[in-house]
């Protein structure tokens, strides 16, 4: 699963990030989800617009209008000069026509963990077919955020939901049954062997971010876990095949 699309490659969250994870034979990809300020679901990591488009506003106070005017591939490589803030819309467009997975991470901005989803939840129905007309499966929605996983479980029970840790706590599995999770996203620094076993005898599916260390990769394969996600899907490729 590409990390950001291929964060290692290109500019992370977006649509060129998507392709050239496409392209190095990533069969998903994860990106993470925020409100503008006119409450469109578009990609973007951090809370600022700094890192990424060199303005310093929260993405929560800028327009989806004035978030398209930045640029969102510069600060990576002067060839991705021009890439914008893709629209939760757009990327799932282009998913579609690549055939390619999502795993929607909702990113809440501060206090926003529901409305979040919920307009995330409106773009999917809008946007997303149902099963029976398409062969690409259903986006995994995963959160750091426990109200965001909850408020997914009320409004779209359906659709899978991954929990993502960083360390894992002592009540995980109180946590995951709870929310009913299908799935665990341990955090790669932190994780061992033992709680590979654990999470998995439970029951549940197993990613790991973000590896792009191959020999960690081979090791976390033969611990069990199911899923990579990494910055560098070639890499990663390479060194599992
Ligand atoms: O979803 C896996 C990973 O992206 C979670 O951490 O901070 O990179 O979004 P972060
Ligand atoms: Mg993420």
């Amino acid at each position: 699963m590409g990390h950001r699309g291929a964060a290692a490659s290109a500019p992370e969250n977006t649509l060129a990030g998507i392709r050239k994870a496409a392209a190095f034979g990533a069969s998903w990809v994860e990106f993470d989800v925020k409100l503008t300020a006119d409450r469109i679901p578009v990609l973007m990591h951090d809370d600022s617009l700094q890192r990424t488009t060199g303005d310093g506003r929260p993405a929560a106070d800028v327009s989806l209008a004035e978030m398209k005017r930045l640029d969102a591939g510069s600060w990576f490589a002067a060839d991705f000069a021009g890439e914008t803030v893709p629209t939760l819309k757009e990327t799932l467009v282009l998913l579609l026509e690549l055939g390619m997975a999502a795993n929607i991470e909702i990113k809440p901005s501060p206090g926003e963990d529901a409305e979040t989803v919920t307009r995330t939840i409106a773009v999917l129905e809008q946007v997303w077919p149902g099963s029976a007309s398409t062969s690409t499966p259903a986006p995994l929605m995963s959160s750091f955020s426990l109200e965001s996983l909850k408020t997914l479980q009320e409004q779209s029970p359906n659709l899978p939901r991954g929990y993502l840790i960083e360390e894992l706590p002592e009540d995980w599995q109180a946590v995951a049954e709870r929310l009913g999770c299908a799935t665990i996203h341990h955090y790669a620094k932190a994780v061992t062997a033992a709680q590979v076993a654990e999470t998995k005898a439970a029951g549940y599916g197993l990613a790991v971010y973000t590896v792009n260390d191959p020999d960690q990769a081979r090791e976390l394969i033969d611990w069990g876990i199911d899923c990579l996600i990494t910055d560098a899907p070639d890499v990663i490729a390479r060194a599992i095949a």
